[in-house]
């Protein structure tokens, strides 16, 4: 569903490549966490799957991009926005401000796809329930608290039910039931046959108990790529600045003070420590 081959960008007027000789390849159904330190690349990732690399940002990409069966520096953004979904980083950017309320919000974005009206009701009312904001479906968008504000930038992007989702921080704003209210989405959605989905997280603890596999960033070059808890376990031997989660952070501490036999893969998640302490 995605295949990039040594794909290489530089921002327009700078002298170092934010991607550099990047090789992915993510199949149909797959739910990949992106992470890396500020810097490395995330958000760069992010609109090069989505075209907005190079159609809004200029510059010249190298190599080949490949989503959802285009050739993504080589089709105009508008005819790749029914396949390819991108939720930015920051929320308030992505709403029109075109339509009063928050369902007719997310029904703007169905509004160019020829959709029958109640199609399009129903599909942006089930983006609102999967989102937690039905409640809120008639309230202004701008009458929102910024994770609300995300959420919604989220149940847009998902009425349109593209093949690929791109999600840049989904969560930033959001507490912990926001936090776990999105990725059970994503995890819904994810599944063989179904959408897939590419997202960056600061989050680590949530990264590895949800997705199916982890990519690492580092100066704009892809430098681990496999099982989340593999991944993180591999990214406290480097200085990645990924850190780690308060899981693997408390083994380490166990192992330390000499109360564990050395392990061979260090915990991420709350069931893989209680499983490892066991
Ligand atoms: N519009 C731009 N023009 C020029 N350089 C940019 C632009 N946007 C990002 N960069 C540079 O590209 C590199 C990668 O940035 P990017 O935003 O992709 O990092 P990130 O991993 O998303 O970081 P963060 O965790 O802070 O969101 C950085 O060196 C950044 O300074
Ligand atoms: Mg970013």
């Amino acid at each position: 569903m995605i295949a990039l081959s040594a794909v290489s960008y530089r921002y327009p007027g700078t002298q170092r490549d934010a991607l550099h000789a990047i090789d992915l390849a993510v199949g149909e159904g797959e739910l990949v966490g992106v992470v890396g330190a500020n810097g490395a690349g995330k958000s760069t990732l992010c609109y090069a799957l989505s075209g907005y690399i190079p159609h809004f940002f200029g510059g010249t990409v190298e190599g080949g991009v490949q989503v959802a069966g285009h050739d993504v520096t080589r089709t105009p953004v508008g005819e790749l926005a029914s396949d390819i979904g991108l939720v930015f980083h920051n929320p308030f950017n992505q709403i029109s401000g075109a339509r009063f309320t928050v369902l007719e919000e997310v029904a703007f974005g169905l509004e160019n796809m020829g959709l029958p009206p109640e199609v399009m009701r129903t599909r942006a009312e089930a983006a609102l329930a999967a989102t937690g904001l039905a409640d809120l479906a008639e309230r202004s968008p701008f009458a929102l608290s910024g994770g609300e504000q995300q959420r919604l930038a989220i149940a847009a992007v998902m009425a349109m039910q593209p093949r690929v989702l791109v999600f840049d921080e989904p969560t930033s704003q959001l507490d912990p039931a926001g936090t776990r209210a999105v990725f059970e989405v994503m995890r819904r959605l994810a599944r063989p046959g179904g959408t897939t989905i590419v997202l960056t997280e600061h989050k680590l603890g949530w990264l590895a108990a949800f997705v199916d596999r982890l990519l690492v960033l580092h100066e704009g070059g892809l430098v681990a790529d496999g099982p989340p808890r593999q991944v993180l376990a591999s990214a406290l031997d480097h200085a990645w600045g990924v850190g780690a989660t308060m899981y693997a952070r408390a083994a380490q501490e166990v192992l330390a003070r000499g109360l564990l036999p050395p392990q061979p893969l260090l915990p991420a998640t709350l069931d893989q420590a209680v499983e490892t302490l066991r």
